[in-house]
């Protein structure tokens, strides 16, 4: 009787908030409304959304399960009149790819003013890297290694993205990705999981801000959940296979840092795991993300991903692969339809529980209260918000600025780069120099080119270029191949005749990565190397600057012997032109350093720091070891490498003590001096290896870092702090812990250029 009383109550209530709340025209957010000092007026969320539940029909409660794109790419601001319908009849809980406040605003009256218990609708999008201004994708910002500022950038992000009516972000992706065949490494933090595991906390902080209660802020979700980056020969939605302890030691820990940081969703990866799609991977989804971890929110397919377990092979129908995927703990269906057409007859039939059904509504609602959605669901739709804070002089600042530090220097020979204050002509040269379409990269959904900034227009406009006369020429296409002796190139290299310097702006097209966007050949594309030869060739003693703009590591074995100075610009964002610029002159000095292994070749893919010793270690005067007989195992750059225009030298590492308890710590310290003419920045890192153990261990790992900043001439002295924990893994026994033995601690400027100490835990 109670109950009932309180659900009348509730019901009420809703009646009487929604349609006044949605004639009142939304009003200026106060102070105290925002972040974690929002209180919703239904107080408790789960006592809210439990009362909601009990007034739901079936359907209406699996409705809330329902997740369907708006087409707005395709159409543009409109619906399917089905799911508009769907909308009116409750059968619809959420729907993505429809953001701007007049859009958004038109699809919530349908559901507030037109369903039955007017449920207002959550809205999603893929806020990847910024939403109207971009910023560097993803796996550039990760070689800023600068967690602060990559948390600022997803705050912009989330505030550009609840300002134009969205509540939920398809991010952040956490996937470590050590194949780059994969198109999708742009989109992840690169392969190290102690880095990466970083990165996806302060994604998490930047999207979520004070709380995702905030008009501000912005749902996070983890994706993709597991094991995506691992696709066998980097082949975009290709079988996952590999060992728990692999899994646990490696590719699961960013998911639990995304999960201990708050993140509100997560998304379920297209790929099998162990022959188990992620959809319906019990293990994955209850056992660790749920039991272990303790996520408290709702899970989310990836697209259509429910109805691909038909391909996968697991389901014999769609109504199974829907059995399978509640079951398995997914809670919202992405663009299948499976869980709205099939799951009321399932649990009909009694083959799915209805406490299933109602524990997946429940997160959902859950969720809806948090964001304050039944307060007021039009607060994140303010038109005057939506004007203020999209692309505003701040946010391009803070790209531009991202951009600069996100460029790692891989080569400056013969003083190419910072560029001369004296020099007179310059040519850019090649089919990116122009490229404002493709700066904003792959990812860049809601971004548009028309805000970009070429490298052409920033260099152009640089102050520190004023005077210099520009000799520009396109030459060739990224992809289109043509023999070296053809017009484009050697109109190319005519264009450069009398340049101080040469720029060339290489790479791929935006389109030759993220998703389905897997090459098979991580060469520079079409005849780029060839134009880099010819121009080579023709000047020998004039200055060659490459830059590139692409998603992945290249394979630029070829490249690197026809250049001067290499720098890796990924996709740098709105700002790209400006933030290389403001690198190419000096104005800041790079600090990037590598997240991920750019190969000598193809062949040696994967290709990871963190590789296992073998039982036949690289010799290369012995036969039969473990090597190529064409190449050495290193790769051409290696994790954490990245050049400045000033030099840093490190001493060895000292130690606090040589040996440790269970429960004491110890410190390692590294004195780092600015030994060149500028002012730089430097990422000094830290690697462990732990020499013997229960299971193999790798050679080395990440275990710390710090960003410094350095006059010419200072010196720094760098301190971290080891403990037991920081040693732990998975051991044999499938225990997490550390065991006692002889660690080995390394620092220095990257991966591969290390002194050593060591150390005893006991
Ligand atoms: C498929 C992608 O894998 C995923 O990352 C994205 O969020 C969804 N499509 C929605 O666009």
């Amino acid at each position: 009787m109670f109950f009932r009383l309180f659900a009348l109550a509730f019901a009420l209530l809703l009646c009487q908030a929604t349609p006044a709340a949605a004639q009142k025209r939304p009003r200026p957010l106060k102070a105290n409304e925002s972040g974690s000092t929002f209180r919703s007026r239904f107080g408790n969320p789960e006592r809210a959304a439990d009362s909601l539940l009990r007034l739901m029909t079936l359907e209406e409660r699996i409705g809330q399960l329902n997740l369907l794109t708006s087409d707005l790419d395709v159409t543009g601001a409109s619906l399917r009149p089905q799911y508009r319908r769907d909308i009116e009849q409750g059968r619809v809980g959420a729907v993505f790819n429809a953001y701007g406040v007049d859009f958004v605003r038109k699809l919530q009256e349908t559901a507030v003013k037109n369903s039955r218990l007017k449920i207002p609708l959550l809205f999603g999008y893929d806020v990847i890297h910024g939403h109207k201004t971009i910023f560097p994708m993803p796996l550039a910002m990760a070689c800023s290694w600068d967690i602060g500022r990559i948390e600022a950038a997803q705050r912009i992000a989330a505030v550009e993205a609840a300002s134009m009516g969205l509540d939920w972000t398809f991010a952040p992706m956490v996937d470590i990705a050590r194949d780059p065949r994969w198109g999708r490494v742009m989109e992840g933090a690169g392969e190290d999981t102690y880095l990466g595991s970083l990165i996806a906390a302060a994604q998490v902080r930047g999207f979520q801000g004070r709380g995702i209660g905030d008009v501000l802020s912005v749902m996070a979700c983890a994706k993709h959940y597991a094991a995506y980056g691992a696709a066998q020969a980097g082949r975009d939605y290709n079988t996952v296979d590999m060992s728990e302890r692999v899994l646990r030691d490696v590719y699961l820990p960013p998911f639990k840092a995304a999960t201990d940081a708050g993140a509100a969703t997560f998304m379920t990866s297209f790929n099998e795991l162990d022959g188990i799609p992620a959809t319906a991977n019990r293990f994955l989804l209850d056992q660790v993300l749920r039991k272990e971890w303790g996520f408290k929110g709702f899970v989310v397919t990836d697209y259509t991903a429910i109805m691909e377990m038909l391909f996968h092979g697991t389901a014999k129908d769609s109504a199974e692969a829907g059995m399978q995927a509640i079951l398995a703990g997914t809670d919202m269906d992405m663009q299948s339809a499976i869980f709205i057409k099939f799951l009321p007859d399932l649990v009909r039939q009694g083959k799915v529980p209805e406490a299933a059904v109602n524990q997946a509504a429940r997160r959902i609602l859950i969720k809806k209260f948090e964001l304050g959605l039944f307060d007021d669901p039009y607060r994140r739709l303010s038109p005057e918000r939506e004007k203020a804070n999209v692309l505003t002089p701040a946010h391009r600042l803070a790209s531009r600025e991202m951009a600069a530090r996100s460029c790692v220097l891989l080569k400056n020979e013969r003083e190419a780069l910072p560029l001369k204050a004296g020099i007179k002509r310059l040519a850019l040269i090649g089919p990116l120099a122009n490229a404002a379409h493709d700066m904003i990269g792959g990812w860049s959904a809601a971004g548009e080119d028309k805000h970009s900034i070429s490298l052409m227009a920033g260099l152009q406009n640089h102050p520190a270029l004023k005077g210099v006369t520009f000799q520009l020429e396109k030459g060739i296409d990224v992809e289109k191949p043509e023999p070296a002796d053809l017009p484009g190139i050697r109109k190319a290299v005519d264009a450069a005749q009398g340049a101080d310097v040469i720029v060339l702006a290489l790479g791929e097209s935006k389109d030759m990565s993220a998703e389905a966007s897997s090459r098979s050949n991580i060469k520079l594309p079409g005849s780029q190397e060839d134009l880099v030869a010819a121009m080579r060739a023709r000047y020998p003693n004039t200055p060659i600057v490459a830059v590139l703009f692409n998603g992945r590591p290249l394979d630029l074995s070829d490249v690197l012997g026809n250049v001067d100075a290499l720098l890796e610009a990924w996709y740098p964002g709105t700002e790209a032109g400006n933030g290389v610029a403001d690198v190419l002159t000096g104005a800041y000095n790079p600090s990037g350093k590598l997240t991920m292994s750019f190969p000598r070749n193809l062949g040696q893919v994967p290709i990871f720091y963190n590789q296992k010793n073998t039982g036949r270690p690289e010799n290369p005067k012995e036969k039969y070891t473990s090597k190529y007989l064409d190449v050495p195992n290193d790769p051409l750059f290696p994790f954490g490498f990245g050049l400045s225009y000033t030099k840093f030298s490190y001493g060895a590492p000292q130690l606090s003590a040589t040996s440790m308890g269970m429960g004491d710590s110890l410190r390692v310290s590294v004195t780092v001096t600015n030994a060149g003419t500028r002012l730089g920045e430097e990422v000094v890192q830290l690697y462990v290896r732990d020499l013997v153990g229960s299971v193999t261990r790798p050679v080395k790992e990440l275990k710390g870092f710090r960003k410094i900043r350095l006059a010419p001439g200072a010196s720094e002295m760098v301190s971290f702090t080891l403990r037991a924990k920081d040693l732990a893994f998975y051991t044999a026994e499938m225990q997490f812990r550390a065991e006692p033995g002889t660690f080995r601690v390394m620092t220095g400027p990257n991966s591969a250029d290390v002194q050593a100490a060591e150390f005893t835990l006991r």
